[in-house]
């Protein structure tokens, strides 16, 4: 099906370098994860354009960075404007190359442009400090300044909203930015750098390469071993983000990681279940279960396991699946054989090993290659793959519990800690649970919890450093201690 947009200019097929869009003889092919077909085909870059997209973004940030904040700031915000003036064509792009339903594309295009409008505001309030002088005649600063060029390493899950929320502080900091998106979606992001040139961020300050799986560590190595990038941002898996941390060593970059996820969903016999219920559907069947922050585990307690599961297959039984163009579909197909191959994987071990099946359990071949049913397992135990690593799918693997200590062990029984969600109506309890869980995120009597004016990101090893909200922007800069003696 051919893929008609408002703009058709929104679909590039080059690398921006320098401000000029730039093709490369091999190329990548871009394709829609419900049918297979190709969409277009993108460049597949190695270290000649890597090296380029650096070079450029190094001249770019003398005199970026001296660029006054409310100059940059309205930059930025033009460039949100502009995102949100295409909301429906992004939307589009998104769901083709990344197969989620039609208005969560949309609705990502909101969640990306959050980011935009909030970080392209905060940029005229990246205040310092004046700290009290510890001798007369002196003056004390704390200036906050551009930590420099920074590599932005993207992921396929929110194409536009995980760019967003690293390219926009960065910009709004004062930093020039060298990116490189996920493989399997690419165009939104190109899409997204179009539209930030349009806004008029100035030649060289922003750049984006594209490149296949195979060739990206040629691209990724080049800014690992250049002293000139200062800073690494980076979504995805922990296996790469300790890649990326020890590759980093050499020239002590600064890293920001937002890595693999395993969130436990704990439903205490005290929690309201039918907004228990409604939290897991938001938090876990949201894009397909495809989101580092997507409950994992469920715990649930003994009591009310039988009454929450019946709500939950209820509701899981009545989402439509199906491809983005149908307005209907509330679950896309997932994004790519490798992904659906570990549902399944993850299933199968689970029910091999005791669990019962709810609900789903099965590819949708008929709608598809890469469809798989909304699934509810009950029963998991910590054994199962399902419960050791992150599915990255429709599957609601539910364990059951006795007492509250034993579960919030069993919650923090995992070396990974980006979220935990738990629903209870007991306010001690509440704050106890809130604060023993170990992770970055806590959602209480919530399921969704997104937002740019919030600090995302983990502990252990789900990673370091926080995106949104004032923490989000100092990670892209540096303290200076400026102090001005002889003023007696
Ligand atoms: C992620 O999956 O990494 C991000 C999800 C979100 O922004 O909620």
């Amino acid at each position: 099906m051919p893929l008609t947009l408002q703009r058709a200019d929104l679909v590039r097929s080059a690398n921006f370098i320098a401000g000029r869009w730039s093709a490369t003889e091999s190329t990548l092919d871009v394709t829609d994860p419900a049918t297979g077909e190709l969409i277009t085909r993108v460049p597949d870059s190695g270290a000649a354009e890597a090296g380029a997209a650096l070079e450029a973004a190094h001249r770019a940030f003398a005199t970026w960075k001296k660029v006054p904040a409310k100059q940059r700031a309205a930059i930025i915000k033009r460039w949100n404007d502009l995102v949100m003036a295409h909301q429906d064509d992004l939307g589009k792009l998104i769901s083709r190359e990344q197969g989620k339903p039609l208005a969560e594309g949309k609705g990502e295009v909101a969640y990306a442009a959050s980011y935009i409008e909030w970080f392209g505001e905060e940029a005229t309030r990246l205040n310092g400090e004046v700290i009290p002088a510890h001798v007369s005649g002196r003056k004390v600063f704390a200036l906050k300044e551009p930590i420099g060029v920074v590599a932005a390493i993207t992921p396929w899950n929110f194409p536009a909203a995980m760019i967003a929320r690293k390219i926009a502080p960065a910009l709004a900091a004062g930093c020039t930015v060298v990116c490189k998106p996920a493989e399997d979606t690419p165009l939104t992001s190109l899409a997204l750098v179009h539209l930030a040139n349009e806004a008029g961020v100035p030649p060289g300050v922003l750049n984006i390469v594209t490149a296949s799986r195979e060739r990206t560590p040629e691209v990724v190595d080049v800014w690992l071993d250049d002293s000139r990038v200062r800073k690494i941002t980076f979504t995805g898996s922990t296996l790469v983000g300790k890649h990326l941390a020890r590759r980093s060593a050499d020239t002590l970059k600064k890293l920001s990681l937002e890595l693999g996820g395993n969130a436990p969903f704990i439903v205490f016999d005290d929690a309201d279940l039918d907004a228990a219920v409604d939290g897991v559907m938001a938090a876990k069947f949201r894009n397909g279960g495809q989101t580092c922050v997507s409950p994992n585990r469920l715990f649930v307690h003994r009591k009310v396991q039988e009454a929450f599961a019946q709500k939950l297959c209820a509701r899981v039984e009545a989402l439509k699946v199906g491809p983005a163009s149908d307005p209907a579909s509330q679950i896309g197909p997932m994004i790519n054989a490798r992904a659906v191959e570990k549902i399944e994987r993850h299933v199968q071990d689970a029910v091999s090993r005791g669990a019962k099946l709810l609900s789903g359990g099965e590819r949708l071949t008929a709608l598809g290659p890469n469809y798989y049913a909304p699934t509810v397992l009950m029963g998991v135990d910590p054994s199962m793959a399902c419960s050791c690593e992150e599915t990255f799918g429709p599957v609601a693997s539910m364990a059951v519990f006795d007492d509250e200590a034993t579960v919030v062990t069993q919650a923090n029984d995992t070396p990974f800690g980006l979220a935990a969600y738990f629903y209870s109506q007991d306010v001690r309890r509440i704050w106890r649970v809130a604060e023993a869980l170990e992770t970055g995120i806590v959602g209480i009597n919530e399921g969704a919890l997104a937002s740019e004016a919030a600090p995302f990101g983990g502990v252990k090893e789900s990673g370091y450093g926080r995106e949104g909200s004032t923490h989000g922007l100092d990670d892209y800069t540096h303290v200076k201690y400026v102090c001005q003696g002889q003023l007696d």
